[in-house]
């Protein structure tokens, strides 16, 4: 076959600032797929779109080329609306495990497609995979049936879908490409409008253990994903979100399933409750379903009870007891005073080396390793008081996770309390 391009003119082309026609998007894009495009080629030309930018038109074509490189799916019959949502990432983020059974239980249809752990960052998929027998991988067709059956659904994206992505995303990940808005915005849009959703709820991460650090790129990437999703008729709402705090009280993957139970059990950290239920507004709201309360369904035992049947139906045991961790390490206060600083970042990378993410990606995770910590910035503590535990199966690890959490947990003086930023910092789209 006679290619349209050479590769290296669409490089230079960027390199030089020039935008790319749609024509040259639509065969790069293709062209990487099929193998004709070279990974150092394309790395060069991630390299060239994350130092030049692309306009909203160029986003939006090289979204469109990396949907039509797979299949769109489509939940026909289900007589409920679907609605997803989407995390950019972040630690101690688990808000996924129970807010797609809660909204299912208020009557929306559910399907999610997840993620497994990134850089310091968990993911959904490696926290359920710690329950007894769940799979995340499901064909198309099972995908449906438990959808249909239970109403949500959380697995992982099939080859079908994006292939494009697929690829591309692995090569950003080891090509220093990762940061850049017009490839994030597209590489997450075109899994989330390819696997046909009618609505879609973005929560885009800002703060120190977020991709985004600065809340202002944020903002740039959460109206990215509100265009991209508006222009293909799927109706788009982000809310920009703390990350400078991890979430909850733990970071990990058995332990985040642990707490994600006691917000299905109506408990559980304030803030993960206060941020399902606001997520869950918002995706309610978004397909029309208005007069239920999230918060009475979480507290009567309805979420509960859709995410029993949503586990059993991917073969997991709901009751089963979950992993341990073999090893565990308490973390003590040297002196008196306040948590000055609760960091994210240094938390996420702690539970990491603990071997709750992988170093490289054909890496198995630990099901029971992770931080839980067992104060907030701003408490006052007491010297020799529990700050933390670190979990691990294998303790050669603890040296250098304490480490990190050295500076991610700092005690001093109550005027060094370094402000958080709001839960909720702001909505974008209707
Ligand atoms: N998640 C994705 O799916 N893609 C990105 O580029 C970043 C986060």
């Amino acid at each position: 076959m006679t290619e349209r391009y050479a590769a290296v003119d669409v490089i230079v082309a960027k390199r030089d600032r020039r935008e790319l026609t749609d024509d040259q998007i639509d065969w790069v894009v293709d062209a990487y797929t099929r193998g004709v495009v070279a990974d150092e080629q394309m790395s060069s030309l991630a390299m060239a779109i994350l130092l030049n930018g692309m306009n909203r038109r160029e986003i939006s074509r090289w979204t469109g080329a990396m949907i039509a490189s797979g299949e769109r799916m489509s939940f026909p019959g289900l007589g409920r609306p679907t609605v997803d949502k989407h995390s950019t990432g972040g630690v101690g983020d688990k808000i996924t495990l129970p807010l797609a059974p809660l909204v299912a239980a208020c009557g929306a249809a559910v399907p999610q497609l997840s993620g497994r752990g990134l850089g310091h960052t968990g993911g959904t998929l490696d926290k359920l995979e710690s329950i007894p027998g769940w799979r995340a991988l499901l064909s198309n067709d099972e995908m449906l049936g438990v959808l249909r059956d239970v109403g949500a659904v959380i697995c992982a994206a099939g080859d079908g879908l994006a292939p494009a992505d697929k690829k591309l995303y692995a090569l950003r990940d080891v090509t220093g490409t990762v940061e850049a808005i017009p490839l994030i915005a597209s590489s997450i849009m075109s899994k989330k409008i390819a696997e046909g959703a009618s609505a879609l709820v973005l929560d885009v991460k800002t703060g120190s253990g977020a991709f985004m650090k600065d809340p202002a790129l944020a903002r740039e990437l959460a109206s990215t994903m509100v265009q991209l999703g508006d222009d293909a008729g799927v109706h788009t709402t982000a809310l920009i979100t703390a990350m400078d705090v991890p979430l909850g009280r733990t970071a990990g993957n058995a332990i985040e399933v642990e707490e994600s139970l006691e917000i299905l059990a109506g408990g559980g950290p304030a803030d993960v409750r206060e941020l399902t239920l606001t997520l869950a507004r918002v995706m309610l709201e978004s397909v029309g379903i208005d007069g239920t309360d999230p918060a009475d369904a979480l507290d009567d035992g309805r979420a509960m009870d859709a995410w029993k049947a949503m586990i059993r139906a991917q073969g997991g045991d709901p009751e089963a007891a979950l992993p341990v961790a073999a090893e565990s390490h308490e973390v003590r206060a040297v002196r008196s005073g306040f948590v000055t600083r609760l960091d994210a970042y240094g938390v996420g990378v702690a539970a990491w080396r603990l071997g709750a993410g992988r170093a490289r990606k054909e890496d198995a995770v630990q099901a029971g390793a992770g931080v839980r910590w067992h104060v907030g910035q701003g408490d006052r503590v007491e010297a020799g008081q529990l700050l933390a535990t670190l979990y691990t199966d294998t303790p050669e690890r603890f040296p250098a996770a304490m480490a990190d959490l050295a500076n991610a947990i700092v005690v001093g003086e109550a005027a060094d309390i370094v402000e958080r930023l709001p839960l909720v910092i702001d909505r974008v789209g209707r």
